[in-house]
């Protein structure tokens, strides 16, 4: 099909400009490893694998194979008291990744369901327990938890909620933590703990047995990289079991050895309740979510019901989908066979090296970053995001894909990646940079 206007109107992209996107298409038509092909044939240095999604590198044949052969044996069941094997071996494999003692799995499509299925699973845990008085959910400002009607509730980022905020009552905000002390603090900062009190606050504002769940993503990815600051989650966790409140890691970015471990969690040494993933799950191959919580969560809401009936009335048609569970253990598998979590472990020092090097650079406000991921903050043009969004085309016809949010560059190579990849990611950032 020929690219003209006509034929790129029906297509309406998702958290995009598509004016300025259909008068200068920037289309991807193939990947492979650490790179992308345009529509006219340039090859493209993939900076953020994918969308954080794809840290074994493009096109895996073993993962593209396994969907394959998935599709041509069993390519759908249906999820309502129906299984097939896939499902139960990805969950177990999930359960040997998580924290101990978060083992039960509950699938989905994407990281928004994830979120929004954590939210039920957090309600439906205390009407079990008794305790259905619990309705408040706390996030905090600057959190991105997806887009569904729940994951705008909590969502701590403006333009994600000005149209819509008001949906969803009963949402408590705790302050973010980025804080001008941190600036240019590479991993956790020293400044900013105390905040976790904003939860105890909240405790006291609205009763002690009134807060169903916290949703922290243990680094803010998509707003821009905020790292926590040391002491901050233990401090949110030892509130939280104080007043009976479930913890929920958010790791839909996190997840899958983007910090050097597992999950953050493991990371941080902090462990959750609940953790939701999705992206790396897949290594972005197949659109998959997941909710992996805390044994005595699973069976509560297991036990409470009357034998006979449904426990827990929440579901998707493609919940546990044979094709994504395949894509998944595939997925899997690389990572533990060619120890990519250890791989970008192992990278980690030289990236973060390369990526605080770029502060001598005058455009730079801020630079931030832990494990194999970074944020680059320039100083804003004209109004916030314009010189991002500038920055962003800039690199992309020097041939490097990065996601930006706002006036933040937000750098997360694959776990397949080497020092030259790394170079590679730094040098066009630094001649793009030289241009503001
Ligand atoms: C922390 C976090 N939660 C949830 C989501 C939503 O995931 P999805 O876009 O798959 O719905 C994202 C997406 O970037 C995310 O970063």
């Amino acid at each position: 099909m020929e690219l003209t206007t006509a034929t790129l109107e029906q297509h309406w992209l998702p958290f995009s400009s598509n004016r300025d996107f259909k008068r200068e298409p920037r289309l991807f038509v193939r990947a492979s490893g650490m790179y992308y092909w345009s529509q006219h044939g340039d090859q493209i240095l993939d900076g953020s694998s994918g969308l954080f999604t794809t840290p074994a590198g493009h096109c895996r044949p073993e993962i593209a194979k396994a969907v394959g052969e998935q599709l041509q044996t069993l390519d759908f069941t249906p999820s309502f008291m129906r299984g097939h094997p896939g499902g139960f071996q990805l969950a177990n494999a999930v359960a040997g990744l998580t924290p101990e003692g978060l083992n039960h799995v509950f699938f989905c499509n994407s990281g928004s369901e994830a979120i929004d299925t954590a939210m039920k699973i957090a309600f439906a845990y205390h009407l079990a327990r008794k305790e259905a008085q619990r309705t408040y959910l706390v996030s905090r400002e600057r959190a991105y938890h997806g887009v569904n009607m729940g994951g705008t509730a909590l969502s701590g980022m403006v333009k994600n909620r000005e149209a819509f905020g008001a949906i969803m009552p009963g949402v408590l905000h705790l302050r973010h933590t980025l804080l001008p002390e941190n600036r240019m603090t590479r991993g956790m900062g020293a400044s900013g703990a105390e905040l976790a009190d904003d939860l105890l606050r909240f405790v006291q504002l609205v009763g002690e047995k009134r807060i169903a769940a916290v949703f922290v993503e243990p680094i803010a990815g998509s707003t821009g990289v905020i790292v926590p600051p040391k002491g901050y989650l233990e401090r949110i966790r030892e509130i939280c079991d104080r007043y009976g409140i479930l913890l929920v890691f958010d790791e839909v970015i996190c997840g899958f050895g983007r910090t050097g471990e597992a999950f953050a969690a493991s990371s941080f040494g902090v462990t959750p309740d609940i953790i939701t993933m999705a992206k790396a799950l897949t290594n972005g191959a197949q659109p998959m979510g997941a909710v992996a919580v805390r044994d005595d969560i699973y069976r509560t809401i297991i036990e409470e019901a009357p034998n006979g009936v449904t426990e827990f009335f929440h579901g998707y048609t493609y919940s546990a989908h044979p094709a994504a569970c395949a894509a998944g253990l595939a997925t899997l598998k690389i990572y533990e066979t060619e120890q990519l979590f250890a791989k970008g472990r192992a990278l980690t020092p030289y990236f973060q090296d390369a990526m605080f090097a770029l502060q001598d650079m005058g455009v730079v406000h801020d630079v931030r970053g832990f494990g194999l991921l970074a944020g680059i903050e320039v100083k804003p043009g004209k109004a916030p995001g314009v010189r991002g969004a500038d920055l962003q085309a800039k690199l992309f016809d020097r041939g490097l894909h990065v996601k930006f949010t706002g006036d933040v560059a937000i750098i997360a190579p694959a776990f397949i990646a080497g020092k030259v990849e790394i170079d590679q990611i730094t040098a066009i950032l630094r001649d793009a940079f030289a241009e503001f």
